[in-house]
């Protein structure tokens, strides 16, 4: 935290890309939330730090979507033009309508079925990694939420690698450091050309040939006479690739050092595994993937104090809310017997995760196959956080497995 603030209001500074800050975060927001109810990042974004501001923006008609890729410095190209045609940058009633057309796709009803295929991707990737007693992000954390998709939106196993390395390059887009850089940013916009491209052949394929798949659902997908058109279906097939793996691997990352780090809490899923549930909203409590997301109000407003001009996007930190202690003296306690829960870690609002109920089920299956089929979890060297962008994982987390 330093005494510059851009925006001449004396906030707080919250320089998320300064590493110190990143490998450290809970520590720093918990300062920069108990000096002031908003902070400033770098570029000028006032952003929300407590719960109640940050529950009360996103649930507010007073506000609407705000240009999260503009607050992290990039303003144009492919990447930009995509992001900018998907839900998340649409209001009401176009954001409505597309809602309504996209979330029939991950109810309940649609997502169980899957239950019985994302436990045999757990217990695959699982096997191997208690052979050899250890395993890193890249044996667990990172394949399963790839298979899960691929297997969803139907892709053959042969192209996952591809696909993944094309989903980490749109998750380097929510990046800072990407801006600043015109070879990775140019980089991202080929991924997404890329994808556009895929996206668009597996379109028509499942005009010709429909299947039980996630795609053909949208392709079908109808509400009375509207239904998605191909160019939308192909904008959401490229995001639910991106944060239908990006999201949960940092999020199942995290869920694997968690309970290496808490064996009391480990010990209490092993004695019930129902308590499989409860961990989930714990581990997205405590340790939130989406670090901030962004709004922008629709007329001039004050909130605790801080003055937001019409039009001017804002953040709401949801790291820092799921740890503020008002109202929640022990936030920064990881405890899955917790009987509130605060959760935020998915956005609130009309921008609700579409994808919550899957990724929710992805996490925990792999938290209670973790958790019962070995007798002992434990680091096994330091584990290091990716470098800053929204979406927090590690890139390396070294640990050894006990088989139970
Ligand atoms: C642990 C994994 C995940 C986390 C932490 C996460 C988090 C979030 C958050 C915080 C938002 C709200 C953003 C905002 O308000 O600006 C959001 C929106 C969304 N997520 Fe997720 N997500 C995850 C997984 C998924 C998956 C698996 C899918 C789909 C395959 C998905 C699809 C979506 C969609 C479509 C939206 C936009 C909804 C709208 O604008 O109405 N997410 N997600």
């Amino acid at each position: 935290m330093s005494a510059t603030d851009p925006t001449g209001t004396n906030l707080p500074l919250l320089r998320l890309e300064d590493p110190d800050t990143w490998h450290e975060l809970h520590g720093h927001l918990a300062k920069v939330r108990a000096a002031s109810p908003f902070a400033v990042t770098e570029s000028g974004l006032k952003m929300a730090m407590r719960y109640v501001d940050v529950e009360s923006v996103l649930r507010s008609n007073a506000f609407e979507f705000g240009d999260l890729i503009a607050a992290v410095g990039t303003t144009s190209g492919t990447f930009y033009n995509w992001w900018h045609q998907t839900i998340s940058s649409y209001n009401p009633p176009d954001h409505t309508r597309l809602r309504r057309l996209l979330g029939g796709a991950f109810t309940p009803k649609r997502v169980n079925p899957l239950r019985a295929t994302i436990e045999q991707i757990t217990d695959e990737a699982l096997n191997v990694c208690l052979d050899r007693g250890a395993m890193d992000i890249n044996d667990f954390a990172h394949v399963l939420p790839m298979r899960v998709m691929a297997t969803l939106l139907g892709i053959p196993s042969s192209e996952h690698a591809r696909y993944e390395e094309l989903t980490i390059l749109v998750g380097a887009g929510f990046s800072p450091a990407t801006a600043g850089n015109p070879e990775l940013s140019g980089r991202v916009n080929a991924a997404v050309t890329e994808l556009y491209e895929y996206s668009r052949e597996v379109v028509a394929r499942k005009h010709r040939e429909p299947g039980p798949d996630l795609i053909s659902a949208l392709v079908e997908e109808r509400d009375g006479a509207d239904r998605l058109t191909d160019d939308e279906v192909v904008n959401h097939i490229i995001f639910m690739l991106f944060a239908g793996h990006d999201t949960t691997r940092g999020a199942l990352s995290i869920a694997s050092m968690l309970l290496a780090t808490h064996p009391d809490q480990t010990q209490l899923i092993r004695e019930d595994p129902t308590r499989a549930r409860d961990a989930v909203d714990e581990v997205m409590r405590y340790e939130s993937t989406v670090t901030f997301t962004t709004r922008q109000p629709l007329e001039d407003v004050e909130i605790s104090g801080v003055h937001l001009p019409k039009g001017v996007p804002v953040g709401v930190c949801l790291a820092s809310a799921a740890r503020d202690t008002q109202g929640m003296p022990d936030a920064g306690t990881f405890d899955i017997l917790r009987k509130e829960k605060r959760a935020i870690s998915f956005g609130s609002g009309i921008h609700f995760c579409l994808g919550a109920n899957l990724a929710r089920a992805e996490i925990e299956i792999a938290i209670r196959a973790l958790a019962t089929r070995t007798s002992g979890i434990a680091l096994d060297g330091e584990p290091s956080w990716h470098p800053f962008k929204n979406v927090r994982g590690f890139d390396s987390l070294p640990l050894t497995l006990k088989a139970s």
